[in-house]
């Protein structure tokens, strides 16, 4: 550990500096999204620019109505801005023909809802295979990898139960072997923990914490549970539709990952 964590720059923040000057995974500019027109207008967001290194894992706070699901949404490709652009591990997402779109959604982003929206009929496991399925793998390979995202997360024994059958909690845990089952790069989680009681929330922050450092991804979680920001790498906040300032920037946080301290490394943005 560094003794002078102001002065000394150890190997550690010699790593987390590099880091911050490689391509961002995730990187927006100037992005607008305004619902309806006329009198009718919202401006979800309002000229949003940021940028995610690979490897963090960011938490995106900010009231009700803010902008944070358009945001998500925006980063999964799920749906298009008004202005700016959204570029991943240096691709313009726009400038993609609709099948390399679909690639992008299916196996770039893995993305969980708040209300998980499982398939309630389905058994954990087809639900998990889904999008392997639904990208042409085979039945029985699909459904082996998704019985391991299962044991993964916790739930390797209710392979078979419907989704239906299964608490909060343990729909919350079936989404997100879903979201992960084809590998994605960078995991988009809008209030992963929202619908759970205390117990649930923890434990499902720390299972996602824990496949955020095994699976190697960047993670997205929007929040209103300011306890649970805290403890991501970085925490961007919205208001409006905006970012407060700064918060666009690479900020190295305590995580493990980088070097301890809130020292402002060089900017993300390019
Ligand atoms: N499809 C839509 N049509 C019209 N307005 C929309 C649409 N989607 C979002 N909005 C509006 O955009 C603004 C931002 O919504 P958004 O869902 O991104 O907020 P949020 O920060 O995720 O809120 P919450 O914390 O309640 O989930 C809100 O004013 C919302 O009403
Ligand atoms: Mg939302």
């Amino acid at each position: 550990m560094a003794s002078n964590a102001t002065t000394t720059v150890t190997a550690q923040d010699a790593i987390g500096i590099a880091r911050a000057e490689e391509t961002p995974l995730l990187r927006v500019e100037g992005l607008r999204k305004v619902f309806g027109s006329g009198g009718a207008e919202v401006k979800a967001l309002d000229g949003v620019s940021l940028s995610i290194s690979s490897g963090e894992m960011v938490a995106l706070v900010g009231p009700s109505g803010s902008g944070k699901s358009t945001l998500l949404h925006l980063l999964a490709a799920l749906d298009t801005p008004t202005n700016g652009t959204v570029y991943f591990d240096g691709n313009l997402l726009e400038t993609l023909g609709e099948r390399d779109l679909e690639n992008f959604r299916s196996s770039a982003v893995g993305f969980v809802w708040q209300r998980h929206q499982l398939l309630a009929d389905f058994t954990a496991a087809e639900n998990v295979a889904m999008p392997l399925l639904i990208r042409g793998a085979a039945g029985r390979p699909a459904l082996q990898t998704a019985q391991e995202w299962l044991t993964e997360v916790g739930l390797g024994d209710r392979a078979g139960h419907r989704a239906s059958e299964l608490s909060g909690g343990e729909q919350q845990r079936v989404a997100i072997a879903r979201a992960l089952v084809a590998c994605p790069r960078a995991l988009l989680a809008d209030e992963p923990t929202g619908d759970l009681d205390e117990a649930n929330t923890e434990s499902i922050f720390e299972l996602l914490r824990r496949l955020h450092r095994s699976h190697h991804l960047t993670s997205v979680l929007a929040t209103h549970n300011l306890y649970l920001a805290e403890r991501a790498d970085r925490v961007l906040s919205l208001e409006h539709g905006l970012l407060k300032q700064g918060d666009g920037k690479f900020t190295r946080r305590a995580s493990g990952r980088a070097a301890s301290g809130t020292s402002s490394a060089p900017e993300g943005l390019g």
